[in-house]
């Protein structure tokens, strides 16, 4: 026995606890198998393991123009239209809202008349021999897991879709549920009364700003509160909160706040109204947590 295994064994062994801890393929063991949780109005459908989705519709290989990296990719697909049709029946296209939770906190919720017009894909693995991942361009080239699932739209068939950014793209969907938007998100709703700029403003926000922020503590659960207890309208000179939205890096060094899509039509009065929704919510604070549990 020599001396020098009583001092490399407890290095060794640190220096493997070192590398379980933060190497995140080790992390990764631990980790529940991931599901994709169905809920409806009255509750929870299904939980489902991504592969489980060939008992609800046909794979496919789709390619798409990767909104988050600018270039052309490939994903192996099964049709959303298949999927709720199989999980929540027919009547999913008469409902409100299918809201998306995902694993780092993003939560868009999106209008199910998007879904009847366009046509959406649940992607679960990548088809180009790449690693399902993707290198966010528009959150500092943030290296980003997709799966369980992701979100993509046929936006080659369907150019128009390409004017609206990554909003409506959520990665690493936990959860998809039906919702009526009024019902789970009632404290977001502006005052009464409110003008229709402001409305116009709420329905902004709704696309662009609430999958990752939270007024009056519903929405998103990936950025800050923005109403209470204090407005960003009350701490932001309004100059510089036109900017932010405009262009967030220009006031804030490696900031992960996307720009608003440059593409988006009448950018300038969206981004007004949007001022207008934050400022009549600036009268209405309360604190209504409910909706943005994780439950
Ligand atoms: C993809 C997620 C995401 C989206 C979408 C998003 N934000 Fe943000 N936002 C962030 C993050 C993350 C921060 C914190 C960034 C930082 O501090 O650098 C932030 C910070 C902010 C802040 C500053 C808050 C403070 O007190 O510092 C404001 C104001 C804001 N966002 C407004 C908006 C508005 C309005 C929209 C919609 C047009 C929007 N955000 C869309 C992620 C997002």
């Amino acid at each position: 026995m020599n001396k020098c295994s009583h001092t490399t064994l407890p290095l060794i062994l640190g220096v493997f606890l070192l590398i379980a801890f933060t190497n995140p393929a080790y992390a990764q063991v631990n980790v529940v198998e991931a599901l994709i949780e169905f809920k409806n109005l009255d509750g929870l459908v299904k939980s489902l393991k991504p592969e489980e989705l060939n008992t609800l519709a046909r794979q496919k290989t789709l390619k798409v123009f990767e909104v988050h990296e600018g270039r052309e990719r490939q994903y192996k697909v099964y049709p959303a239209q298949s999927v709720f049709d199989q999980m929540f029946g027919p009547s999913w296209r008469i409902a409100d809202e299918i809201i998306f939770t995902c694993q780092d906190g993003y939560r868009p919720s999106i209008p199910v008349a998007k879904f009847l017009t366009y046509d959406a894909y649940l992607a679960v693995a990548s088809a180009d021999s790449k690693p399902f991942t993707l290198s966010n361009a528009l959150q500092n080239h943030e290296v980003v897991a997709l799966g369980p699932a992701y979100l993509i739209w046929d936006n080659l068939k369907s150019p128009a879709l390409l004017d609206e950014g990554a909003s409506d793209m959520p990665y690493q969907i936990a959860r998809i549920e039906l919702a009526s938007f009024a019902a789970r998100f009632p404290g977001m709703f502006p005052p009464a009364g409110a003008s229709a700029e402001t409305k116009r403003g709420f329905l902004h926000f709704r696309k662009y700003c609430m999958a990752c922020h939270t007024i009056n503590g519903q929405g998103g659960g990936k950025a800050p509160e923005l109403n209470y207890p204090v407005s960003v309208i009350e701490y932001f000179k309004p100059g510089y909160l036109k900017q932010w939205i405009d262009n967030p890096a220009s006031l804030r060094y490696n900031t992960t706040m996307p720009a608003l899509t440059v593409a988006i039509p009448e950018r300038e009065k969206v981004i007004e109204e949007i001022i207008a929704y934050l400022t009549a919510m600036r009268d209405v604070k309360r604190m209504r947590p409910a909706g943005n549990s994780k439950q």
